[in-house]
């Protein structure tokens, strides 16, 4: 099978599957336009890992396929829920594989191909990666947590700039007034495990756990991105850190991996 043509075809899906969603209120207009766009910054975000890792083309265009497709249950997702948040309505991941089911979307795909992507999609999102995945599934997933959050970090930067040209629920139900940090979530990413997104209370708490981040990152490239960027100076920067508190020794722990990491 050709990978680059099905890309092709997979694309003009995409493109008339979302277009569905459109045209029906301003509401889901703008969230399934901040997906779409999402998605295109993911497919080239996880070009760049492939460039750097060197992969060959065809790993490059099923990566492509994985990106295009990782957030395929957003669509649905928002038009019945109303929302983007997973625990108040269902995993956007296992969402994805049944409108790639109900699309029979793989069906012409080499099994072990097929198998791959939907592993990588279905765990895009996960806490962790299971480590019963074997090796080019564990690639795969990592390639596209990775771009994932790349973008996820610039649209978080651009929303903390200009709050007043984003959807008011991107930061779920956050408080934007308050200035707290909740110890728990501190504490977690001091020490670099996984915070619920259930304990966020403040958008502060969203940006702690952003700076978390980096110690969920696979690659260096992404590491280097995420530098040179400024996306972590720009998050650390709108955080209230008081020399010696908890929050800043939380960031600076971060900050201390991330420039470890970032390495050519
Ligand atoms: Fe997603």
């Amino acid at each position: 099978m050709v990978y680059g043509d099905f890309y092709s075809e997979l694309s003009l899906w995409y493109k008339n599957y979302t277009s569905e969603f459109m045209g029906k209120d301003t509401e889901l207009d703008n969230a399934v336009t901040m997906k779409v766009e999402h998605t295109q910054r993911v497919c080239s975000e996880i070009g760049l890992l492939c460039e750097s890792l060197k992969l060959n083309e065809t790993d490059c265009i099923l990566s492509r396929i994985i990106a295009l497709l990782h957030d395929i249950g957003r669509y649905e997702q928002y038009k019945n829920y109303r929302t983007f948040s997973d625990h108040k309505s269902a995993n956007h991941a296992e969402l994805a594989l049944s409108v790639l089911d109900y699309h029979k979307i793989m069906k012409e795909f080499p099994g072990e191909d097929a198998d791959m992507v939907r592993t990588a999609i279905l765990f895009h999102n996960a806490r962790q990666i299971p480590c019963s995945l074997n090796k080019r599934e564990q690639l795969f997933c990592k390639l596209i947590r990775d771009a994932d959050k790349l973008d996820i970090f610039r649209i978080a930067v651009n929303y903390y700039l200009n709050p007043d040209l984003f959807p008011k629920n991107i930061t779920k139900e956050a408080d934007p007034e308050s200035a707290d940090i909740t110890p728990e979530v501190c504490q977690g990413v001091y020490e670099g495990v996984f915070v619920e997104y259930e304990k966020i209370r403040t958008v502060n708490d969203f940006k702690l756990i952003q700076i978390g981040w980096v110690y969920d990152l696979n690659f260096s490239a992404s590491f280097r991105l995420l530098k040179e960027r400024d996306y972590f100076l720009q998050i650390k920067n709108q955080l209230p850190l008081l020399p010696g508190s908890h929050a800043f020794r939380a960031v600076s722990k971060a900050e201390r991996f991330l420039e470890d990491h970032a390495v050519h």
